[in-house]
């Protein structure tokens, strides 16, 4: 037997194998069920999602021997000639290579006469927003006069260059992309039959990196198993998924959690060294600092972070390293810059100002938080009686000290130290030094307390 891509092996022959596109399917199905079919369809969807697939059932749904049907049967001479590619009444044309007004013109010729052999002329063009302008309107001119049983699909993957004239003429279904659930079972059934070992993790990565293609997901296994054969490890897959190393990831973390901003630089320079996009590797940052702050938030993350157990034990123990709301901050600052890399003319200097702030973002407590903290403590909280009478604290953290600014005179000294300890055994001064991880470097008289009552 000859060997078949997976994609072709296992691309859908009815509209019931389909994965996702629910409304599509239904609406399609619906159509021929109740004899409204339209004259012309736009498919429009990224790659690998289904649309070719689609058209492609739907030409036998209508062209079936036993039909119009919703369930066309594939076993008779139509169903067959058109999934093997040979039905002279269903053209595909790639509007990528045939964009030109003398394609189309003899399209329109070709349409003139009535389907040939079967009961509809099917006309899918892929990719439509390819063709000229000139091409378009020509197209149009057909789409106004539409010739009996023909009828057109057109897929694209950029909707948005489709004329409107060209839409207005058309029904639009919209197919979305493949969640990464279902490209995982997906992927799944096809190592059950095809007798192929792969970890769960192993999916989990290739579903990843589909990113919501089916065909993309059904194309790296494909490279997976002619790199490793039919035991696929989880070192060949990364190796060739080029995912990024995590010990990378795990580097870049701990230098910002441990505040080491000179760890930065000679590790963006070995993203760059490794080959690595430096998009790319900020995309899999986000996503890891995501499962740190994921680990941080659930009980049983195994469940949600399908990851080897040897990884599940690095990431716990990082993750006990910064709280959830320090995490839950790196990962708001992180997503902020996303965009920001992407067009920035200088990416690597970009990256490595983004990664030195972070090293930093332990200490600069954000006014806003005070202010509620503060808040929080009046309401929380009594007021604080020797605080009010004694002293009032400017409070520094130790990486911004200024003492030459507030060290007090040294008669006064040990008097003002006294005062301090006393107001720092104050709970509410307590509980704000803790959360800031803040330090007392002056205590000062109180002149004047403002407090309600
Ligand atoms: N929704 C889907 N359900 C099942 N298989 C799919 C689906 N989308 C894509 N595939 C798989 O990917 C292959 C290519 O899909 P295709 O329909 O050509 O995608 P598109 O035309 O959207 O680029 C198919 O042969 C099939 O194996
Ligand atoms: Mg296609
Ligand atoms: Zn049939």
């Amino acid at each position: 037997m000859t060997y078949l891509i997976y994609a072709r092996k296992y691309r859908p022959t009815t509209f019931e194998e389909m994965i996702g596109q629910k409304p599509v399917v239904q609406t399609l199905q619906n159509a021929i069920k109740n004899n409204r079919v339209a004259q012309a369809y736009i498919f429009s969807g990224m790659r690998g999602v289904g649309k070719t697939t689609a058209a492609r059932i739907f030409a036998k749904a209508l062209n079936c021997q036993h039909g119009p049907t919703p369930t066309p049967c594939n076993k008779c001479e139509f169903c067959k000639t058109i999934t093997e590619d040979r039905s002279i009444d269903v053209l595909e044309i790639d509007g990528a290579s045939n964009r030109g007004i003398d394609e189309v013109r003899s399209l329109r010729e070709g349409v003139k006469y009535k389907p040939i052999y079967s009961r509809n002329k099917i006309i899918i063009i892929d990719e439509v927003h390819m063709l000229t302008r000139e091409a378009f309107n020509a197209l149009l001119k057909t789409l106004e006069e539409p010739p009996p049983n023909t009828i057109f699909i057109f897929a694209t993957t950029e909707f948005h260059k489709v004329p409107a004239t060209i839409i207005s003429r058309c029904q639009h279904f919209e197919f979305k992309k493949i969640s990464q659930k279902e490209i995982i079972n997906h992927l799944l059934s096809i190592t059950k039959k095809e007798e192929i070992t792969i970890s769960s993790f192993g999916l989990n990565i290739i579903a990843e990196a589909a990113d919501g293609s089916l065909r993309d997901a059904q194309s790296l296994l494909d490279q997976a198993v002619a790199f490793s054969g039919e035991n696929i490890s989880d070192e060949d897959l990364k190796e060739i998924l080029g995912v990024m190393n995590r010990e990378i990831l795990f580097e870049c973390s701990t230098a910002i959690i441990e505040e080491r901003p000179d760890g930065i630089f000679p590790l963006v320079e070995k993203v760059i060294n490794g080959g690595y996009d430096l998009r790319f590797f900020y995309k899999e940052l986000i996503q890891h600092f995501r499962n740190l702050l994921l680990i941080k938030s659930v009980k049983s993350p195994l469940e949600l972070l399908p990851l080897r157990e040897e990884d599940m034990k690095k990431y716990q123990e990082e993750a006990k390293k910064a709280s959830s709301e320090e995490f839950l901050r790196y990962l708001v600052v992180l997503q902020q810059g996303e965009q920001g890399l992407k067009f920035s003319s200088h990416p690597r200097i970009y990256l490595e100002v983004l990664l030195v702030k972070l090293c930093h973002f332990k200490k600069v407590t954000s006014l806003k938080d005070i202010l509620q903290e503060l808040e929080k403590m009046k309401k929380g909280i009594k007021a604080p009686s020797e605080l009010k009478e004694n002293a009032e604290i400017s409070v520094l953290r130790p990486e911004e000290e200024k003492r030459e600014e507030s060290v007090p005179e040294i008669e006064i000294q040990g008097k003002r130290e006294r005062e301090m300890e006393q107001a720092l055994k104050d709970p509410t001064v307590k509980y704000f030094m803790d959360t800031f991880k803040a330090q007392v470097l002056s205590v000062e008289p109180i002149k004047r307390v403002k407090d309600k009552e």
